[in-house]
């Protein structure tokens, strides 16, 4: 472990893939104090497609060797997929840790809702939770929420951001299930429950057959860890500590340079689950 993980210790940001770099993004502006470490679990990648137990028994395993090699101040679980499947036992099995998660963002979608219809874009997982499932009685019963559980778009997003051609066509297949008409009443927010799906907005922008809020958590959950995170004064740093961490070991040249970009250029390193 280096020295500058003992003097202030980092936030980890974790995804299966490039989604959670949407959070990444947010998080940096809030806390411009802290140093990050962005684990991608790619050689999980897609996480949509997983079972629950096997899913859960991987994420328990991957953090307990993630925790002890970079102890870090607080750990943002940015993946809608693993933290609604997991968050409660990452609490249970590491106590004396603290994690924020990414939950499909239904409590805000219906506060806003003037139509009273919701549609909620996430992984076939995340639509099948039970905690999603939860969130929709507890906060929108009063609303008619459409579960739209896409197959292709967690890897559709992945293709694009590495150069790759999407076509229209493709995406549309899958975000049209999200707009609905119902007696005179139509879709006006869609909960973007998946963080790789926020950097195909704007193609969901052009596309959409009606105008309609795509609704993205990723500064409410930066705000959260702001929260927890004590604020410390601190010199700003010449060197690019940020780093990123791939379980499969072996990132592309794309992907390389996509986290180049986004400042994480220190390191590339494999702890497999
Ligand atoms: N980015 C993840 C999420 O927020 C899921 C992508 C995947 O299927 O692995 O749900």
């Amino acid at each position: 472990m280096t020295d500058w993980i003992a003097e202030l210790k980092p936030v980890l940001v974790f995804d299966s893939g490039i989604g959670g770099l949407t959070v990444l993004r947010e998080a940096r502006v809030l806390m411009p104090e802290r140093h990050f470490i962005y684990v991608a679990d790619d050689a999980g990648f897609p996480y949509g497609d997983w079972e629950e137990e096997p899913l859960r028994a991987r994420i328990i395993t991957l953090f307990g060797r993630l925790l002890s090699s970079y102890d870090p101040e607080v750990v943002i679980i940015a993946c809608n997929t693993a933290f609604t499947l997991v968050g409660a036992d990452l609490r249970a099995t590491f106590p004396e840790r603290r994690f924020v998660g990414t939950v499909p963002a239904i409590k805000p979608a219906a506060e806003r809702t003037r139509s009273g219809l919701i549609s909620v874009l996430a992984t076939p997982g995340a639509v099948k939770r039970a905690y999603t499932r939860d969130l929709i009685q507890s906060f929108a019963s009063q609303c008619q929420v459409n579960l739209v559980g896409s197959k292709h778009l967690a890897r559709l997003a992945e293709a694009y951001i590495r150069g790759e051609t999407v076509s229209d066509e493709d995406l549309m297949a899958e975000i049209a299930p999200c707009f609905v008409r119902d007696e005179g009443r139509q879709t006006d927010i869609v909960v973007l429950a998946c963080t790789h799906y926020p950097f195909l907005a704007n193609m969901f922008r052009r596309l959409a057959p009606w105008p309609v809020d795509w609704l993205d958590p990723a500064e409410a959950i930066a705000r959260q860890a702001r929260r927890l995170v004590p604020m410390v004064e601190r010199e700003a740093d010449a060197e690019d500590r940020d780093f990123a961490v791939f379980t499969s070991g072996q990132p592309d040249f794309a992907t390389r340079r996509l986290m180049q970009g986004f400042g994480l250029s220190r390191q590339y390193s494999v702890i497999s689950p």
